[in-house]
Protein backbone atom coordinates (compact mmCIF):
# COMPACT_ATOMS: atom_id res chain seq x y z
CA UNK A 1 0.00 0.00 0.00
CA UNK A 2 2.92 2.39 0.84
CA UNK A 3 4.05 2.72 -2.74
CA UNK A 4 0.55 3.52 -3.99
CA UNK A 5 0.12 6.21 -0.96
CA UNK A 6 3.10 7.83 -2.81
CA UNK A 7 1.33 7.62 -6.97
CA UNK A 8 -0.21 10.36 -8.33
CA UNK A 9 -4.05 10.13 -7.96
CA UNK A 10 -4.96 10.20 -11.99
CA UNK A 11 -2.41 7.28 -12.55
CA UNK A 12 -4.08 5.46 -9.30
CA UNK A 13 -7.38 6.05 -10.60
CA UNK A 14 -6.67 4.85 -14.00
CA UNK A 15 -5.68 1.71 -13.09
CA UNK A 16 -8.19 1.53 -10.43
CA UNK A 17 -11.12 2.97 -11.13
CA UNK A 18 -12.76 2.44 -8.33
CA UNK A 19 -10.67 4.42 -6.25
CA UNK A 20 -12.12 7.16 -8.02
CA UNK A 21 -15.65 6.17 -6.61
CA UNK A 22 -14.46 5.89 -3.33
CA UNK A 23 -12.99 9.38 -3.02
CA UNK A 24 -16.67 10.60 -4.71
CA UNK A 25 -18.26 9.40 -2.19
CA UNK A 26 -16.27 11.41 0.46
CA UNK A 27 -16.61 14.64 -1.62
CA UNK A 28 -13.05 14.48 -2.99
CA UNK A 29 -13.15 15.47 -6.72
CA UNK A 30 -10.27 13.93 -7.95
CA UNK A 31 -12.29 12.56 -10.81
CA UNK A 32 -12.58 15.67 -12.42
CA UNK A 33 -9.27 17.39 -11.84
CA UNK A 34 -7.71 18.19 -14.75
CA UNK A 35 -3.89 17.65 -13.45
CA UNK A 36 -4.15 14.64 -11.06
CA UNK A 37 -0.64 15.03 -10.21
CA UNK A 38 -0.91 15.14 -6.53
CA UNK A 39 -0.32 12.14 -4.59
CA UNK A 40 -3.09 9.93 -2.36
CA UNK A 41 -0.86 10.12 0.92
CA UNK A 42 -1.27 14.33 0.11
CA UNK A 43 -4.93 14.09 -0.80
CA UNK A 44 -5.42 12.41 2.19
CA UNK A 45 -3.90 15.02 4.52
CA UNK A 46 -5.33 17.69 2.62
CA UNK A 47 -8.60 16.92 3.20
CA UNK A 48 -8.58 16.00 6.98
CA UNK A 49 -11.35 14.02 7.20
CA UNK A 50 -12.34 13.06 10.87
CA UNK A 51 -10.19 10.29 11.69
CA UNK A 52 -13.41 7.75 11.26
CA UNK A 53 -13.50 8.40 7.61
CA UNK A 54 -10.16 8.75 6.87
CA UNK A 55 -9.77 5.03 8.06
CA UNK A 56 -12.75 4.09 6.76
CA UNK A 57 -11.73 5.56 2.88
CA UNK A 58 -8.30 4.09 3.38
CA UNK A 59 -9.66 1.26 3.91
CA UNK A 60 -12.12 0.69 0.97
CA UNK A 61 -9.31 2.50 -1.03
CA UNK A 62 -6.46 -0.88 -0.31
CA UNK A 63 -9.63 -3.31 -0.68
CA UNK A 64 -10.13 -1.51 -4.43
CA UNK A 65 -6.46 -2.07 -4.77
CA UNK A 66 -6.10 -5.51 -3.79
CA UNK A 67 -9.66 -7.28 -4.67
CA UNK A 68 -7.86 -10.89 -3.36
CA UNK A 69 -6.33 -9.49 -0.28
CA UNK A 70 -8.14 -10.02 3.38
CA UNK A 71 -8.19 -6.67 3.85
CA UNK A 72 -8.62 -6.41 7.76
CA UNK A 73 -11.14 -3.53 8.51
CA UNK A 74 -9.91 -1.28 10.79
CA UNK A 75 -11.03 -1.26 14.39
CA UNK A 76 -12.78 1.98 15.06
CA UNK A 77 -13.04 3.40 18.28
CA UNK A 78 -16.79 5.05 19.70
CA UNK A 79 -17.44 3.68 16.14
CA UNK A 80 -21.54 4.28 17.62
CA UNK A 81 -20.60 7.96 17.96
CA UNK A 82 -20.59 9.90 14.40
CA UNK A 83 -18.23 13.03 14.89
CA UNK A 84 -19.97 15.87 13.32
CA UNK A 85 -18.45 18.67 11.49
CA UNK A 86 -16.54 21.30 13.79
CA UNK A 87 -16.55 24.53 13.08
CA UNK A 88 -13.15 25.39 11.59
CA UNK A 89 -10.57 27.90 12.96
CA UNK A 90 -8.82 30.16 11.29
CA UNK A 91 -5.43 31.79 12.48
CA UNK A 92 -5.71 35.74 12.54
CA UNK A 93 -4.37 36.12 9.06
CA UNK A 94 -5.99 33.18 7.29
CA UNK A 95 -9.23 34.25 8.99
CA UNK A 96 -8.87 37.49 7.26
CA UNK A 97 -9.07 36.23 4.06
CA UNK A 98 -11.92 34.28 4.85
CA UNK A 99 -13.47 37.47 6.06
CA UNK A 100 -12.37 39.24 2.49
CA UNK A 101 -14.20 36.19 0.97
CA UNK A 102 -17.50 36.89 2.88
CA UNK A 103 -17.47 40.49 0.75
CA UNK A 104 -16.64 38.91 -2.42
CA UNK A 105 -19.50 36.49 -1.61
CA UNK A 106 -21.98 39.27 -1.27
CA UNK A 107 -21.19 41.08 -4.94
CA UNK A 108 -21.59 37.26 -6.57
CA UNK A 109 -24.40 36.28 -4.58
CA UNK A 110 -26.11 39.61 -6.12
CA UNK A 111 -24.96 38.97 -9.27
CA UNK A 112 -27.83 37.40 -10.60
CA UNK A 113 -30.20 40.42 -9.54
CA UNK A 114 -27.97 43.06 -11.27
CA UNK A 115 -28.59 40.61 -14.24
CA UNK A 116 -31.90 40.80 -14.26
CA UNK A 117 -31.83 44.42 -14.28
CA UNK A 118 -29.35 44.71 -16.80
CA UNK A 119 -30.47 47.55 -19.30
CA UNK A 120 -27.39 49.64 -21.01
CA UNK A 121 -29.50 52.39 -21.68
CA UNK A 122 -29.34 53.12 -18.32
CA UNK A 123 -26.61 55.47 -16.75
CA UNK A 124 -27.15 53.68 -13.35
CA UNK A 125 -27.01 50.01 -14.90
CA UNK A 126 -24.16 50.49 -17.08
CA UNK A 127 -22.57 52.20 -13.54
CA UNK A 128 -23.33 49.60 -11.33
CA UNK A 129 -21.74 46.52 -13.86
CA UNK A 130 -18.50 48.99 -13.79
CA UNK A 131 -18.19 49.49 -9.78
CA UNK A 132 -18.81 45.82 -9.54
CA UNK A 133 -15.71 45.01 -12.09
CA UNK A 134 -14.11 47.61 -10.05
CA UNK A 135 -14.46 46.03 -7.00
CA UNK A 136 -13.16 42.69 -8.75
CA UNK A 137 -10.18 44.35 -10.01
CA UNK A 138 -8.99 46.16 -6.98
CA UNK A 139 -11.00 44.30 -4.10
CA UNK A 140 -11.00 40.58 -5.54
CA UNK A 141 -8.12 40.66 -7.40
CA UNK A 142 -5.34 43.28 -6.19
CA UNK A 143 -6.07 43.09 -2.46
CA UNK A 144 -7.21 39.42 -1.96
CA UNK A 145 -5.82 37.07 -4.84
CA UNK A 146 -2.30 39.27 -4.52
CA UNK A 147 -2.03 38.34 -1.23
CA UNK A 148 -2.55 35.05 -1.55
CA UNK A 149 -0.26 34.61 -4.82
CA UNK A 150 2.63 36.55 -3.56
CA UNK A 151 2.37 35.49 0.56
CA UNK A 152 0.45 33.00 1.43
CA UNK A 153 0.68 30.28 -1.54
CA UNK A 154 4.75 30.78 -0.38
CA UNK A 155 4.36 28.59 2.62
CA UNK A 156 2.67 25.66 0.23
CA UNK A 157 4.43 23.40 -2.20
CA UNK A 158 3.52 25.62 -5.60
CA UNK A 159 3.75 22.37 -7.75
CA UNK A 160 0.92 20.93 -6.17
CA UNK A 161 -2.58 20.27 -8.27
CA UNK A 162 -4.56 22.38 -5.91
CA UNK A 163 -2.14 25.42 -5.68
CA UNK A 164 -1.63 24.94 -9.27
CA UNK A 165 -5.45 24.84 -9.46
CA UNK A 166 -6.27 27.66 -7.64
CA UNK A 167 -3.90 30.23 -9.70
CA UNK A 168 -5.26 28.73 -13.01
CA UNK A 169 -8.73 30.07 -11.59
CA UNK A 170 -7.43 33.26 -10.64
CA UNK A 171 -6.67 33.83 -14.12
CA UNK A 172 -9.78 32.51 -15.26
CA UNK A 173 -10.99 35.24 -13.84
CA UNK A 174 -9.41 37.68 -14.70
CA UNK A 175 -10.27 36.44 -18.62
CA UNK A 176 -14.16 36.92 -17.49
CA UNK A 177 -13.18 40.68 -15.92
CA UNK A 178 -11.84 41.45 -19.26
CA UNK A 179 -14.49 39.95 -21.38
CA UNK A 180 -17.15 42.04 -19.63
CA UNK A 181 -15.11 45.11 -19.72
CA UNK A 182 -15.05 44.90 -23.62
CA UNK A 183 -18.49 43.43 -23.69
CA UNK A 184 -19.39 46.87 -22.03
CA UNK A 185 -17.82 48.81 -24.63
CA UNK A 186 -19.72 47.06 -27.35
CA UNK A 187 -22.84 47.02 -25.67
CA UNK A 188 -23.30 43.24 -25.82
CA UNK A 189 -25.47 42.31 -23.56
CA UNK A 190 -25.09 38.53 -24.31
CA UNK A 191 -21.75 38.73 -23.53
CA UNK A 192 -22.21 40.93 -20.35
CA UNK A 193 -24.26 37.91 -18.73
CA UNK A 194 -22.40 34.92 -20.30
CA UNK A 195 -18.74 36.25 -18.39
CA UNK A 196 -20.46 37.30 -15.12
CA UNK A 197 -22.36 33.96 -14.95
CA UNK A 198 -18.87 32.19 -15.48
CA UNK A 199 -17.27 34.25 -12.92
CA UNK A 200 -19.76 33.78 -9.99
CA UNK A 201 -19.58 29.73 -10.97
CA UNK A 202 -15.84 30.30 -11.24
CA UNK A 203 -15.37 32.33 -7.78
CA UNK A 204 -18.46 30.36 -5.83
CA UNK A 205 -16.63 26.71 -6.04
CA UNK A 206 -12.98 28.44 -5.68
CA UNK A 207 -13.95 29.75 -2.50
CA UNK A 208 -15.48 27.21 -0.89
CA UNK A 209 -12.36 24.93 -1.74
CA UNK A 210 -10.21 27.86 -0.29
CA UNK A 211 -12.30 28.15 2.84
CA UNK A 212 -13.32 24.58 3.23
CA UNK A 213 -9.66 22.91 2.12
CA UNK A 214 -6.91 25.13 1.35
CA UNK A 215 -6.83 27.26 3.83
CA UNK A 216 -7.49 25.01 6.95
CA UNK A 217 -5.17 22.59 5.52
CA UNK A 218 -2.13 25.44 5.18
CA UNK A 219 -3.13 26.74 8.77
CA UNK A 220 -2.50 23.03 10.34
CA UNK A 221 1.08 23.77 8.65
CA UNK A 222 1.99 26.81 9.67
CA UNK A 223 4.08 27.13 12.78
CA UNK A 224 3.41 30.19 15.19
CA UNK A 225 6.09 32.09 14.15
CA UNK A 226 4.59 31.93 10.62
CA UNK A 227 1.35 32.92 11.51
CA UNK A 228 2.76 36.21 12.85
CA UNK A 229 5.27 36.34 9.83
CA UNK A 230 1.42 35.94 7.82
CA UNK A 231 0.02 38.52 9.56
CA UNK A 232 3.26 40.92 9.48
CA UNK A 233 3.30 40.33 5.54
CA UNK A 234 -0.48 40.80 4.93
CA UNK A 235 -0.41 44.41 6.70
CA UNK A 236 2.69 45.37 4.88
CA UNK A 237 1.19 44.25 1.18
CA UNK A 238 -1.83 46.20 2.50
CA UNK A 239 0.04 49.56 3.02
CA UNK A 240 1.09 49.48 -0.52
CA UNK A 241 -2.45 49.88 -1.61
CA UNK A 242 -4.66 52.58 -1.98
CA UNK A 243 -7.15 52.94 1.10
CA UNK A 244 -9.52 54.93 -0.47
CA UNK A 245 -10.11 52.61 -3.41
CA UNK A 246 -10.61 49.34 -0.99
CA UNK A 247 -12.43 51.66 1.28
CA UNK A 248 -14.40 52.32 -2.07
CA UNK A 249 -14.77 48.34 -2.54
CA UNK A 250 -16.25 48.09 0.54
CA UNK A 251 -18.79 50.57 0.12
CA UNK A 252 -19.67 49.38 -2.94
CA UNK A 253 -20.72 45.97 -1.36
CA UNK A 254 -22.51 47.78 1.24
CA UNK A 255 -24.72 49.85 -0.85
CA UNK A 256 -25.32 47.10 -3.67
CA UNK A 257 -28.56 45.96 -2.22
CA UNK A 258 -29.93 49.71 -2.60
CA UNK A 259 -28.67 49.91 -5.32
CA UNK A 260 -30.48 47.17 -7.51
CA UNK A 261 -33.71 48.10 -5.79
CA UNK A 262 -33.24 51.56 -7.50
CA UNK A 263 -32.79 50.00 -10.66
CA UNK A 264 -35.70 47.72 -10.12
CA UNK A 265 -37.47 51.03 -9.71
CA UNK A 266 -36.03 52.48 -13.07
CA UNK A 267 -35.86 49.10 -14.88
CA UNK A 268 -39.73 48.68 -16.27
CA UNK A 269 -39.10 52.02 -18.13
CA UNK A 270 -36.21 50.85 -20.22
CA UNK A 271 -37.12 47.51 -20.53
CA UNK A 272 -40.15 45.74 -19.45
CA UNK A 273 -38.79 42.30 -19.43
CA UNK A 274 -35.76 41.03 -17.61
CA UNK A 275 -33.62 38.70 -20.52
CA UNK A 276 -34.29 40.41 -23.70
CA UNK A 277 -31.82 41.37 -25.30
CA UNK A 278 -31.37 45.44 -26.25
CA UNK A 279 -30.81 46.48 -29.70
CA UNK A 280 -26.93 48.44 -30.04
CA UNK A 281 -26.99 51.79 -31.32
CA UNK A 282 -24.38 51.68 -34.13
CA UNK A 283 -22.65 55.00 -33.21
CA UNK A 284 -22.03 52.90 -29.68
CA UNK A 285 -20.26 50.17 -31.30
CA UNK A 286 -16.71 50.67 -31.25
FE1 LIG B 1 -7.89 32.30 -4.52
FE1 LIG C 1 -9.40 33.55 -1.97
Amino acid sequence: MEKYLNTPIKELITKFPEVGNILQDYNIGCVPCALGSCLLKDIVAIHNLPEEQELELMYGIEKAIYPQKNVKKPVLKNAAKKETPQEIKYSPPIKRLVDEHALIKKWIGMMPAVIENIDLESDSSRQLILDGLDFIRFYADKFHHAKEEEILFEYTDKNLDIIKTMLADHETARGHVRAVLEAMEKRDKNAIIEHLVAYKELLCEHIKKEDEILYPWIDRGLSVTQVGELFTKFNEAEEKLDKEVIEKCKKFAQELEQRIQELKLETPRHIGMAGVSLPVKKEEVK
